[in-house]
């Protein structure tokens, strides 16, 4: 259908009456009203099975040095409709196929003043909305710079939202639960991390933003394909209930830099009657563009170990030597320095870990602290702080590789930028061809402290072009990245499926940094994951670290990760001495699977437990993972996933009924049953807690 209007008929209809158009989804439970007010200016509301998901919204944007902003006096100059529905095969996954099916609307916009075009397009799924701004490529708009978007996410009510402070640098903060009126009053308590900056304002928080009706609707508000754009932060006015998008802005304090023809990224809303809907939902995938990389052979899901924990845990140090507090690259001498005894990234203790991981069956070894540079690493602005090729005196990088390729282990590279990106761009291609001479088929990437170049934020255009830039980069190396501290994800990763993960949440060293909320871990598949996997390095078994700090969550708990935080590359974390302590447990982590043929959302409840069945693309097993918050809990799950008529094993791993996060998270009981596609799995998690199980079929 492609209906034409005429400039006259649509200045009559924006004096008279207003416009308005509907979408619904396939199977027509969402519905999405477009809308044209008497000052020209857009509109849209979102309902799902006739319950009010957004409130009438206005959609807009703030330009720089303009008279006109691009927000009202437009006409419709044209609409379009059409339906889409097509199955993909991701490279790694949740599910080894992938539906995207949606009707789309297209509304072209003609601002009468200036005759500046904008295409408002809009695509209805059944669980959620997803709309951008395009700007063609048009006479009367070439360049031009976003000082605000000014699109609103109206709410019906007083939610409850499990939101972090809207942050332009760190995502590494506990979530706070609350009602939205509440987030005021406790912004300043919710500033939690070690890298936490000011928020923008008293009401501002980041996406993903997971919220709860009161009657019960599950909505979730974030953005999908987050190309050479600033990522979006929302703020909320708390008398009317209305969030308005606010941009991470850029060292000059403007948001966007763009030009025609051009697009922002799409803006999800993703609505259920259950939390389970929004955790199957694929919709922020779906808006990004197919594989760009068309032979992904190399793209492998990994599980690792590392030299990681005992450096986060303050047992050995990523440097080398204490006799410099400063250090110039390449002058500074380390042959003649003298070691301080605790460097992590010796050849001997990489050994250890290559051993380690040979013997237990684990794809990679993680080492860091492995290059020069550390001494002095962060927190001075320094521009030229790693060069990311050369290795300390006592990590022999030659003969580790040998070493690992002898025993069948790859190695995973790590780079540390320090945030001096412009640096990293300039190591990048050397870095990168090192790591295919030596075959390391992986890198982990950071970002920690300030950004150089000064006054850019993590979360800025410049920054968001700079991981893409990184990861495009590695794809010609055929490296796969995992990037800490970058910008949250927004489904990027199926266009580059070499993005294997991303930390950009807290993650599992603050459990090290004073610990993490024991409900953390059931907010962050309704938050950080809705964009792609985290890299959250679970698996630790030693409850109370070195230096002091105490992880909270049992045993039972962090088995039950490896399944519910989905990842195509897992870290076991703990120190290898750890799980020769507990081999019964540490088996679960061998035998759980990567990479995914299907998943069931069993029971879900944002802050309260997630419990997952996932199928084994590979060997066709079914791992069950569970994680519980704060309250003790016996659930009621279902078999009813696994085939009717079959018989299987189901090795159970759980919480020992005394068990508890904080004085007794080291009990648990491991239990082998025989179940069928009747059973009931009536199962008990701690505080904290949580379980897994291997289903194996007889
Ligand atoms: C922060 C990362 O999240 C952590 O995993 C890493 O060890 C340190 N930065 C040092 O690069
Ligand atoms: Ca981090």
């Amino acid at each position: 259908m492609k209906l034409k209007y005429s400039y006259l008929i649509i200045f009559l209809f924006a004096c008279t009456t207003v416009f308005s158009q509907q979408l619904k989804s396939p199977s027509g439970t969402l519905e999405m009203n477009f809308s044209l007010n008497e000052k020209g200016q857009p509109l849209y509301d979102l309902t799902l099975s006739g319950k009010a998901v957004i409130l009438p919204s206005t959609l807009g944007l703030d330009l720089k040095d303009e008279d006109t902003d691009l927000k009202d006096g437009f006409e419709i100059t044209n609409t379009e409709t059409s339906s889409f529905d097509e199955t993909w095969e991701p490279v790694w996954g949740e599910e080894s196929k992938i539906r995207n099916h949606y009707n789309e609307l297209a509304i072209e916009l003609t601002q009468g003043s200036t005759r500046r075009k904008v295409i408002l397009r809009f695509r209805a799924f059944d669980e959620g909305l997803g709309f951008r701004y395009e700007f063609p490529l048009q006479e009367n708009m070439g360049y031009f710079v976003i000082s605000e978007e000014l699109t609103q996410f109206a709410m019906t009510g007083d939610h409850t939202a499990f939101w972090l402070p809207g942050d332009y640098d760190t995502q590494e903060y506990d979530y706070t639960t609350s009602r939205l009126s509440e987030i005021r009053g406790l912004m300043q308590g919710a500033i939690t991390g070690i890298a936490s900056q000011t928020p923008f304002s008293e009401t501002g928080v980041q996406t993903s933003l997971m919220m709860k009706t009161r009657d019960g609707l599950y909505i979730n508000l974030h953005e999908a394909a987050l190309i050479d754009f600033p990522a979006m932060h929302l703020d909320l006015n708390d008398e009317t209930m209305v969030f308005t998008s606010h941009l991470t802005p850029d060292a000059q304090g403007d948001k966007g830099y763009l030009y025609t023809p051009t697009s922002t990224p799409w803006r999800t809303i993703i609505a259920g009657e259950s939390a389970g809907d929004i955790l199957a939902s694929r919709i922020t995938y779906n808006l990004n563009e197919p594989s760009k990389i068309e032979d992904t052979s190399w793209i492998k899901p990994m599980k690792y170990v590392g030299v990681w924990w005992e450096m986060i845990t303050g047992q050995s140090s990523w440097s080398y030597t204490n006799d410099f507090k400063a250090i110039k690259l390449g002058e500074t001498d380390y042959e003649s320095a003298r070691p301080n005894g605790i460097h992590g990234a010796t050849t001997e203790n990489v050994k250890k870990y290559i051993d380690f991981a040979a013997e237990h069956g684990f794809d990679g070894v993680l080492v860091e602290g492995w290059n020069v540079g550390w001494e002095d690493w962060f927190g001075n602005s320094k521009d030229y702080v790693f060069d990311f090729l050369t290795p300390y005196p006592d990590f022999d990088l030659e003969g580790i590789s040998a070493y690992a390729k002898e025993k069948g282990v790859q190695m995973v590279m790590h780079h540390e930028t320090s945030s001096s990106t412009r640096n990293y761009e300039r190591h990048m291609d050397e870095a990168y061809a090192l790591m295919n001479e030596y075959g390391y088929p992986a890198v982990k990437s950071g970002y920690v402290g300030d950004m150089l170049p000064r006054g850019e934020h993590h979360y800025s255009q410049w920054m968001v072009n700079h991981y893409q830039y990184a990861f495009e980069k590695a794809a010609e190396y055929k490296i796969m990245v995992n990037a800490h501290e970058a910008v949250r994800p927004t489904g990027v990763a199926r266009t580059w499926p070499n993005l294997i993960a991303n930390e950009s949440a807290r993650g599992t060293e603050y459990q090290a940094f004073g610990g993490n909320k024991a409900n953390h871990v059931t907010i962050l598949p309704f938050t950080r994951q809705i964009g792609g996997p985290m890299d959250y390095t679970p698996g630790i078994f030693v409850m109370d670290v070195h230096n002091g700090s105490h992880v909270n969550s049992t045993i039972a708990n962090q088995l039950g990760l490896y399944v519910t935080l989905y990842s195509p590359l897992q870290m076991a974390a703990d120190y290898p001495e750890n799980y020769d302590r507990y081999p019964d447990a540490f088996q679960f982590i061998k035998d759980v699977a990567l990479d995914w043929e299907k998943s069931v959302y069993l029971e879900a409840e944002p802050g309260q437990y997630v419990t997952i069945a996932r199928k084994a693309k590979e060997t066709g097993e079914w791992f069950i993972g569970n994680s519980n918050g704060l309250m003790a809990r016996t659930g009621d799950v279902s078999f009813d996933f696994l085939e009717a008529g079959k018989t299987y094993t189901a090795q159970i791993y759980a919480d020992r009924s005394d068990a508890h996060f904080k004085d007794n998270p080291q009990v648990y009981a491991i239990s082998e049953i025989e179940v069928t596609s009747d059973f009931v799995l009536k199962q008990f998690s701690a505080p904290g807690g949580g379980y897994a199980i291997r289903i194996i079929e007889k």
